[in-house]
């Protein structure tokens, strides 16, 4: 018989989440880990922003929050340090990155290769970067939607888990388009983290097979 690892009981894996904001996608992967759909158990909040509303939900989850505050270190180096620092000591299997609006270094992304996964409010590879919903009410698109993909050195270019899609109305702005699109996120990154959870995703290369 394989001995349990105390610190993953049902051979649940570990996840932390790292939010900068209101933190709805966090709370979309409480719910699920709350209702048994998540084989996991979530270890920790990380977040750059004091404010965050995350931290709330974290707190109301019974979830440890850290703050590593951004504006606190004299350079981005000094962040990062701290940041990863942080995150080793949640000894997660998976790291979500459920709207961190910052762009990781690459030690953090190398260290963390193949288990740190990102959602993103667009069709990538269309929109990558800020104001994504923005970008696709300007561009004109017909059709908008949302990424998770796994995190590699470029910005929201990693291989693509899962993505849904949602039409572009006539009268959207930036506003209703970026509704529609999260009510399909908090769908999406539960189903992308339960994926990984049970060892389901198999990356080569740039595609990721669900088994
Ligand atoms: C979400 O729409 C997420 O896709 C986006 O920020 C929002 C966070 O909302 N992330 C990015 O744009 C990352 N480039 P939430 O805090 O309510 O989950």
């Amino acid at each position: 018989m394989v001995p349990m690892d105390p610190e993953r009981p049902n051979n649940r894996k570990r996840i932390a989440v790292l939010a900068s904001g209101r933190g709805s996608n966090f709370q979309a992967v409480i719910d699920a880990i709350a209702s048994g759909e998540i084989p996991a158990v979530c270890v920790g909040l990380v977040t750059d922003n004091p404010g965050a509303y995350a931290i709330e939900r974290a707190k109301a989850a019974g979830i440890p929050a850290t703050v590593v505050e951004y504006a606190r270190f004299p350079t981005k180096a000094a962040y990062e340090e701290a940041l990863l620092e942080a995150m080793r000591g949640c000894r997660a299997d998976l790291f979500v990155l459920a709207g961190y609006m910052r762009i990781l270094g690459a030690g953090i992304v190398h260290e963390f290769s193949g288990r740190m996964m990102n959602i993103h409010p667009a069709l990538l590879p269309a929109f990558a970067g800020l104001h994504a919903q923005r970008q696709a009410i300007e561009y004109g698109v017909k059709v908008a939607g949302c990424t998770v993909h796994l995190v590699d050195e470029g910005t929201d270019t990693g291989p693509i888990v899962v993505q849904r899609c949602v039409p572009v109305l006539p009268d959207d702005d930036e506003s209703t388009l970026a509704e529609r699109i999260l009510a399909e996120e908090h769908q999406a990154l539960p189903l992308a983290v339960k994926l990984f959870c049970e060892d389901r995703l198999e990356v080569a290369g740039r595609r990721v097979r669900i088994r």
